[in-house]
């Protein structure tokens, strides 16, 4: 199985650190992308980070993933509470687990159903970003890319 993830990041999270900072934190997108290749490194996990405000840049990279046979960690942002497009090309990958920053049902009623869960090999909300790092860590588990020390 191979060891590369595509972590996908879908609309305004380009805008982390300064998009509602008490909902989302202060680290930018820029140092979530820095920490999590490197997190990946130590887990033996070659980790790709990308955001986009476009729904078909998106699926593409589903698309993509799907034809690597590689795990995705997905955090598709609002298109999670509503877009099929995007529900239907995640489902097409090997593997993908949802990931939301908040905990989307402590929040306004359009967030607490979400088109991508039923698919989804698990599901990690409201932990903030180490959401990401437990979704790396159990990716890692996975395909066995941690080596004995
Ligand atoms: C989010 C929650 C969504 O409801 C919201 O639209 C986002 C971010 C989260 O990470 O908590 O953009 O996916």
């Amino acid at each position: 199985m191979t060891n590369t993830v595509l972590v996908l990041n879908g609309p305004n999270l380009g805008r982390l650190g300064r998009r509602e900072p008490d909902v989302y934190g202060h680290t930018t997108h820029a140092d979530l992308a820095a920490h999590l290749v490197e997190t990946g490194t130590g887990l033996g996990l070659a980790v790709e980070v990308r955001q986009t405000d476009a729904e078909a840049e998106m699926i593409g990279w589903l698309h993509e993933a799907a034809d690597l046979g590689c795990w995705v960690v997905l955090n598709a942002g609002a298109w999670t509470h509503y877009s099929h497009a995007i529900a239907d090309a995640a489902a097409q990958t090997a593997h993908y687990l949802e990931v939301h920053i908040s905990n989307v049902h402590a929040r306004e009623q359009f967030r607490h159903h979400s088109v991508l869960s039923a698919k989804a090999s698990g599901v990690l909300v409201g932990l903030g970003l180490g959401g990401y790092d437990l979704a790396l860590a159990h990716v890692a588990a996975q395909v066995g890319s941690i080596t004995a020390r």
